[in-house]
């Protein structure tokens, strides 16, 4: 491998295939065969690696992939000291503290997927709750009593609608990333700036 070959950390799931087509016209011809099980993607002076959501920050961090793409919830939640140079704009939605409807009493736990987000909400508030951290569907926790409220992802509403939740307070605005190792900016800043630059160009149209 040469130098300026970029290995990218993209999440499996939704947002792959979008950040594969914003890549592909951005210059990186990148296509990854529907239901294929590899998990590592070998192109002409590019790699990919399909990692979890949450992984993509770490692998950034640490240098094993020079770029990646994420949501701001994750990278947010991951606290990894990396480049975050573009918006790409995709994948909108907002992360908010959420109770059941008419819920008036006093908030002493929290459930989230996203703890750390939680516990800087509730520090910065003033509230003095415990935080606990769930794995999915954390709408429940709220419903059930498991917590008195929920900071989670509200992106079309309908999960609130559909279970007579609402939301408290917006805490964060989200959306998908280009997040870069901060070394491989500098050693590898002849192929990774103008990449940046041609998919600045195509998101803020
Ligand atoms: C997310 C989030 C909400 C839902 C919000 O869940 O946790 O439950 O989407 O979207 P909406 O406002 O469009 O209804 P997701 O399905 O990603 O999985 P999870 O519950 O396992 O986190």
């Amino acid at each position: 491998m040469t130098d300026s070959h970029l290995t990218l950390a993209l999440p499996k799931g939704r947002v792959l295939a979008v950040a594969l087509e914003l890549l592909t016209r951005a210059g990186l011809p990148l296509s990854i065969p529907e239901n294929s099980r590899q998990l590592r993607h070998f192109f002409e002076g590019v790699t990919v690696l399909e990692l979890r959501n949450a992984d993509v920050p770490v692998y950034v961090d640490l240098g094993v992939a020079d770029l990646g793409v994420v949501g701001k919830d994750v990278l947010m939640e991951a606290e990894r000291k990396v480049y975050e140079p573009l918006d790409l704009k995709f994948g909108v939605c907002r992360i908010a503290l959420i109770r059941e409807k008419g819920a008036t009493g006093p908030i002493r736990r929290v459930a989230s997927k996203y703890p750390r987000i939680a516990v800087n909400y509730l520090e910065g508030k003033g509230i003095t709750a415990e935080v606990i951290e769930l794995g999915g569907n954390i709408e429940l926790a709220a419903l059930t009593g498991l917590a008195d409220a929920v900071v989670d992802i509200v992106e079309t509403g309908s999960t609130l609608r559909a279970n007579n939740l609402e939301e408290i307070e917006v805490i964060a605005h989200s959306s998908a990333r280009l997040i870069v190792n901060r070394a491989s900016l500098k050693l590898k800043a002849e192929r990774i700036r103008p990449l940046i630059r041609r998919l600045e160009r195509i998101v803020n149209v």
